[in-house]
């Protein structure tokens, strides 16, 4: 993450100290480096070399619409996984005809929205999905351009919650009834299959787990072929795993230097749809500590930030370095808690952190995916402001919530 760094002892994102983001714009904050987003996306795009590929950005991972809007004009697609994701991907300024929508559950209605920006394909993962697109698109007078979503059964070695490519997994199409499905799609007038689609986990650190699926997904893609369907797209998905602690992570080179030979066999044109590569390390969650306490034999510090806006350690365990804003070099051990009144309020447990006490600023980081947009009201608490850095300059692109946020469309009935 070297575009957050210490300058004079204070800690910086690009050519901004973040005390004076903290002063701007409050605390708990998201903070986003625009060159670390741009360095992820090129290095991503530039490992493909002259494969003819394209890099979409999985909008789950972070959909602020600065962000999408950087993504965009940099050349990436967009990955979505619903309507409310095509209309953000829409508004940031994607080009339709770089968008894949991925997911089990897509509704009539989704189906339709997408129908109706004619986006490049839909990744469909059951029959009854194919038999709602071709209805709809008949309907309408569309033609759907379709990836069919395999399911490998390869286990990506990551944690359950996130793996996608095992039998027992709900997604994707196993691979053996991909030649039948194909076969019946060819009796559609409407759904054109054009592509296969993968998709195995997240945050994935080893290379055999995507060289083993991809081979598998590989076969399939040459048989569809060999059967005469003209397969002209191959997703292999997203899940490249970052660096949060001590991870040794294959590099987006190394992951496509051991699958070239595989990719360039198929002739067809190879997307991925990566998310937390891009912006995990572009952001940091900076938060103020409330107060310091001791409760037997432990330490707590109680920082602004917690479990509702940065859910990841409560929910996957997952490890983020803390680092103090003002470097003093000292540590403590100490669990990072936020004000949520549960003990699974954590966003570091057990650890040696910075030993902060009242007042001083902490930054969470690696939280640029998966980061604001999995926060919640729970609580009651406003969800925090989104801060994007470029250079020396910063702007909030997102404001924190307010107040009447919170009961935002909630209605008291006339009965009452
Ligand atoms: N494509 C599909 C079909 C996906 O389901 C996902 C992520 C991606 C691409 C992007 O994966 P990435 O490159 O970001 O690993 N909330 C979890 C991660 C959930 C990932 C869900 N699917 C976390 O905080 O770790």
């Amino acid at each position: 993450m070297d575009e957050f760094h210490y300058q004079a002892g204070v800690l910086h994102c690009e050519g901004v100290p973040l005390p004076e983001i903290a002063r701007g714009a409050g605390t708990p904050a998201y903070v986003y480096s625009y060159s670390a987003l741009e360095r992820a996306y090129r290095e991503l795009d530039e490992a493909f070399g002259d494969l003819d590929h394209l890099v979409c950005y999985a909008v789950k991972a972070n959909g602020n619409l600065a962000v999408l809007r950087a993504l965009a004009s940099f050349g990436a697609g967009a990955d979505i996984v619903s309507g409310g994701e095509l209309y953000r991907a829409m508004r940031a300024g994607f080009d339709p005809k770089k968008v894949v929508f991925a997911g089990v559950g897509k509704t009539d209605e989704e189906i339709m929205a997408g129908l109706g920006e004619r986006i490049l394909l839909f990744n469909v993962e059951s029959v009854s999905e194919l038999e709602h697109l071709e209805r709809l698109a008949a309907r309408h007078g569309k033609q759907a351009r379709v990836s069919l979503r395999v399911n490998p059964d390869v286990d990506a070695g990551t944690h359950d919650h996130v793996s996608t490519g095992r039998a027992f997994d709900k997604f994707g199409i196993p691979v053996d009834e991909a030649l039948a499905l194909a076969e019946r799609i060819s009796e559609y007038r409407c759904v054109d299959i054009m592509g296969v689609h993968q998709h195995i986990g997240s945050q994935i650190t080893k290379l055999d787990p995507f060289v083993e699926s991809v081979e598998k997904t590989a076969d399939l893609v040459e048989e569809l072929k060999r059967r005469g369907h003209d397969i002209k797209y191959f997703n292999i998905g997203g899940g490249l795993g970052i660096r949060y602690n001590d991870e040794e992570t294959p590099t987006p080179k190394d992951l496509v230097d051991a699958i070239r030979p595989t990719l360039e066999a198929t002739g067809a044109k190879i997307l991925c749809e990566m998310g937390r590569y891009i912006s995990g390390n572009a952001g940091a969650l900076i938060t103020s500590v409330v107060y310091r306490k001791r409760s037997g034999e432990k330490d707590f510090i109680v920082a602004d930030a917690g479990m509702n806006d940065l859910l990841r350690p409560s929910l996957y365990d997952a490890h983020h370095e803390v680092r103090s804003v003002q470097e003093d070099g000292s540590v403590s051990n100490a669990d990072l808690v936020g004000p949520v009144c549960e003990s699974g309020d954590y966003l570091a447990r057990n650890r040696e952190l910075p030993d902060a006490h009242e007042g001083d600023l902490l930054a969470v980081m690696s939280a640029g995916a998966y980061g604001f947009a999995m926060a919640s009201n729970y609580n009651s608490r406003r969800r925090p402001a989104e801060i994007l850095v470029r250079g020396d300059r910063w702007a909030v692109v997102r404001e924190r919530e307010h107040m009447a946020d919170l009961v935002k469309g909630e209605l008291v009935p006339a009965f009452l």
